[in-house]
């Protein structure tokens, strides 16, 4: 009898100190159990003597029935602090700054490649994107400059084999497309191009952007209206363009066109070295052997062809200084190219 009353104090005591839910089951287990130490009271009845079974029963009952009450109190409880436990370590601070998405941008020269053509998509040219490997066929021979021709060497060339290439110049998709289609033909190619090239304005890979005309009817008049037009939407509503005379094989005549500076407006500066304008691209009416190459009659169709380089012009509409800012990926320098 004494013996049962220790049973309900050591309970309470073993089962108050019990850290978790886990602890406190096994506390359980050792009193409650299968094995545990009022069920061994209960299996000890035997050896009680018969009068005096029914009174120890009772108490064993007892002793159960207030260390069931304890636990269920003690697992109560125990749920409660645990819950309170939990939700303190998962809580949300909802006036904490949020952590900032870095977002990105377009890459400058995308950027201007992608404005060159809307401008020109608004005038009826559609795409045409030629390959980057090209052989000496399109990309010299066609365009009337054959192997022996000085003008070879005015692009230094990056040679695969004997006759494959990295393209130099995009015009080599003028070819390309004449071949597929005849006139009338309103052609923009844009694209990387290749040459053995290294300084502050010259890489050796950079972008060009092509555009073609051929139909009946083409004059140098079509030429540079559209370059006005071209002029006034990239650079500034009062650019003004002129034409200098200039020589490539596959345009005849062939210009340079230069743009009023797109730093000072005309007056003179460092950029247009005081004279008021700016190079910007390459053109001419395309020679009647280049069309004569593509199966095109120059007796009825003309054309006019122009070629610029899309970091130039990215250079001089954002004013930036360096060639190598492109390629070097420095992100200050291309964050400030987001909308
Ligand atoms: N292909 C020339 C170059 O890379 C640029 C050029 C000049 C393209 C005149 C043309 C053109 O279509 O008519 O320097």
């Amino acid at each position: 009898m004494e013996a049962t009353e220790n049973i309900v104090l050591e309970a309470q005591e073993e089962a108050q100190g019990a850290e978790s839910s886990r602890a406190l089951y096994e506390i359980k287990m050792k009193f409650l159990g299968r094995t545990g130490k009022v069920t061994a009271l209960l299996k000890g009845m035997r050896e009680i003597p018969a009068n005096e079974r029914p009174a120890f029963g009772k108490k064993v009952n007892d002793i159960r029935e207030k260390l069931e009450a304890l636990f269920a109190a003690l697992e109560e409880r125990m749920k409660e602090k645990e819950l309170a436990e939990k939700l303190a370590g998962e809580e949300i601070d909802v006036t904490m700054p949020a952590r900032r998405h870095q977002k990105g941008a377009l890459h400058p020269i995308t950027r201007t490649k992608s404005e060159l053509i809307d401008i020109f998509a608004g005038m009826g040219f559609e795409v045409f994107e030629g390959p980057e490997i090209e052989n000496e066929y399109y990309n010299f021979t066609a365009l009337n400059t054959p192997a022996d021709h000085p003008a070879r060497d005015m692009q230094d060339t990056f040679y695969i084999t004997e006759e494959f290439l990295l393209r130099t110049q995009t015009s080599a998709g003028q070819i390309r497309l004449m071949e597929k289609k005849k006139p009338p033909i309103k052609m923009l190619s844009p694209g990387k191009v290749f040459r053995s090239d290294d300084d502050a304005t010259h890489s050796p890979m950079f972008h060009q952007m092509e555009g073609l005309v051929v139909d009946k009817n083409i004059t140098m008049c079509d030429l540079q209206g559209m370059l006005n037009e071209f002029a006034r939407t990239m650079f500034a509503e009062s650019s003004k363009t002129r034409l200098r005379p200039s020589y490539f094989p596959f345009t005849e005549p062939s210009v340079e066109v230069d743009v009023s500076c797109t730093a000072c407006g005309g007056k003179g500066c460092s950029l247009c070295k005081g004279t008021g304008w700016i190079e910007v691209l390459g053109a001419g009416m395309v020679n009647r052997h280049v069309l004569e190459n593509c199966g095109v009659d120059p007796d009825e169709y003309t054309g006019f062809a122009f070629g610029m380089g899309i970091e130039r012009i990215a250079m001089l509409k954002y004013g930036i200084n360096h060639i190598r800012s492109f390629t070097e990926n420095d992100v200050r320098f291309l964050e400030e190219f987001k909308d």
